[in-house]
């Protein structure tokens, strides 16, 4: 099936705090973006629609082109929205028309493998799903109420979720037609919807770099172990 992937890049990065929107912050020479495409470009793919604040589409571009190589005519960049929601949906429509299967890819998460895209699409393409790849939960969840502990959460039935989350392109359109409030995610305005979602197994490199611990972490990963 022909596959775009929507790169989500035009937040701001409050939490990061860098004085630059998140996605074109230096992990080392290269940007957050950057990092994301060189591995977004090694998967199965027709397209590939970076989301980029308006006055980065130009920069964001460039980043595209260079993690294209000789791909670039599967680059398309637009400007984003205020919400990452409406980002998506600005992404969406650049999406061609013979596109099958849409995966929505957070830049944020900068280090995620080929390996976990090509994973996403394979689950799409089995099961007409969407698909969200999943991590356990390592810590005990508490329930709390201010000060008060009131119960603890049975973690088996708990994941945390990562992207890109991927979808049939019919569905993800519609879903996104009809989407109401604000979602916390794809894959929830999808099951809204009243989509079915499966999961599969996530990737701990597919981390979202949200604090300065965070884009430490990403650096620390990708320098040279020393010698
Ligand atoms: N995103 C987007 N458009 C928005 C908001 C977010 O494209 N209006 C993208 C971000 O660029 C990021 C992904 O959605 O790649 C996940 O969002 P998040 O980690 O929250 O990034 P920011 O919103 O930039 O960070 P913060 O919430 O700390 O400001
Ligand atoms: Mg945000």
């Amino acid at each position: 099936p022909r596959v775009a992937v929507i790169v989500v890049a035009a937040g701001s990065g409050t939490r990061l705090g860098a004085g630059a929107p998140k996605a074109f912050v230096g992990i080392d020479d290269h940007t957050i973006l950057r990092h994301c495409l060189d591995r977004v470009f090694a998967a199965r793919l027709a397209q590939v629609v970076v989301v980029a604040p308006e006055e980065r589409v130009g920069e964001a571009l460039t980043d595209a082109q260079e993690a294209a190589g000789a791909r670039r005519e599967l680059v398309s960049v637009v400007a984003g929205g205020s919400t990452r929601q409406q980002s998506v949906a600005a992404g969406l429509a650049a999406v061609w028309p013979d596109v099958e299967i849409v995966l929505v890819h957070d830049a944020a998460r900068a280090l995620a493998p080929a390996e976990l895209i090509d994973r996403v699409v394979d689950a799409v393409e089995r099961t007409g799903w969407g698909v969200v790849p999943v991590l356990p939960v390592v810590d005990t969840i508490k329930r709390v109420d201010g000060e008060l502990i009131t119960g603890v959460v049975d973690r088996s039935e708990l994941a945390s979720a990562q992207t890109p989350q991927g979808f049939r392109r019919d569905i993800l359109e519609t879903a996104y037609r009809v989407a109401g409030e604000e979602h916390t995610d794809d894959s929830a305005l999808v099951a809204a919807a009243g989509h079915p979602i499966a999961s599969v197994e996530g990737d701990a490199r597919a981390f979202k770099i949200t604090t300065p611990a965070d884009l430490q972490r990403a650096r620390t990963l990708i320098s040279p172990a020393p010698a």
